[in-house]
């Protein structure tokens, strides 16, 4: 559509483009991401079209926040396809480092944010968030973007990293992005492409439970018993096991007895082999 994106490799380039830009007067937004880019990804491109004068997309997959015996290796890698969505959304520059670029050699350095990063996920997936704001100060710092979005679909990461931005002073407004979604509910995302074609379709019973509870919620239930219910449902559907369905404060993750502030309903699940999140808000 556009034909001007630009692919660098180096934190040099990276750089060089954006003083370039900033010596023009010009805006920029940043949208990590680790490539197999869906419409969830590009609505974040659109976004920060929308906020700045230019957008900066990073495809990196990530090493550090990934565990033993997580899916590093099988992670779909598509750079071709994915330079060619981000072309065709508008974005200006592709910053797509080698882990040599972002790892190297001697490297020591990792960024724990307490708290909020230490249920749910963090329980789950020991070390996931350090390397998640390891990587994340690393490209905002390499970027220097006046904005960097974030999809609400991970809202743990996205409250990790906006406790992480305000602790470290980091002079970037972070930007959430609500959840894109398939016209059943299920929320997009790079690891659906492990599904089945029946797992595929029992997975939006994931999202249907977090209605449930969302609903149940707004009568007065107790959000223990909606939860457990809930779970059940999603293993009566096929899901393999639930790793958790809860709901949480917003924004330091911890447990809610009341509905006094804005709260939030996650789930993990496997499907098969694949482990599929989700969340929703509750007012
Ligand atoms: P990745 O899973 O590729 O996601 C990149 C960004 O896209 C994240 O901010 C994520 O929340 C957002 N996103 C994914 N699916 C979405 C959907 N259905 N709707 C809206 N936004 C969606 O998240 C990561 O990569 C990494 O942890 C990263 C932040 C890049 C650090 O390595």
């Amino acid at each position: 559509m556009t034909g001007s994106l630009d692919i660098v490799r180096s934190v040099a380039d990276l750089r060089s483009r954006v003083k370039y830009w900033r010596d023009q007067g010009l805006s920029v937004a940043m949208v990590p991401t680790m490539g197999a880019l869906h419409d969830g990804h590009l609505t974040l491109i659109r976004q920060g079209l929308e906020l700045a004068d230019r957008v900066v997309a990073s495809v990196f997959v990530n090493p550090t926040q990934f565990g033993p015996n997580e899916d590093l290796s099988r992670y779909p890698r598509q750079e071709a396809k994915d330079a060619e969505a981000l072309d065709g959304a508008g974005c200006h520059l592709l910053f797509a480092p080698k882990v040599e670029e972002m790892y190297p050699d001697g490297f020591a350095t990792t960024i724990t944010v307490k708290g909020v990063s230490q249920p749910l996920e963090g329980a789950f997936r020991p070390g996931h968030f350090d390397g998640v704001s390891t990587v994340v100060a690393k490209l905002l710092l390499q970027c220097l973007p006046d904005f960097a979005l974030f999809g609400e679909k991970d809202w743990q990461q996205l409250a990790v990293i906006r406790r992480m931005t305000k602790d470290l002073d980091l002079p970037v407004q972070i930007v959430g992005v609500p959840t894109v979604r398939e016209a059943d509910g299920l929320a997009l995302s790079s690891r659906n492409a492990y599904l089945s074609p029946e797992e595929r379709a029992i997975a939006p019973i994931l999202y249907q439970a977090l209605q449930a509870v969302a609903d149940g919620l707004k009568t007065g239930k107790s959000p223990e018993e909606l939860c457990h219910r809930a779970s059940a449902d999603v293993l009566a559907g096929g899901f393999a096991s639930v790793d958790y369905l809860d709901v949480r404060d917003a924004e330091t993750m911890t447990k809610v007895a009341k509905l006094t502030r804005p709260a939030r309903i996650l789930v993990a699940a496997r499907l098969g082999t694949t482990r599929l999140i989700d969340n929703l808000g509750v007012e």
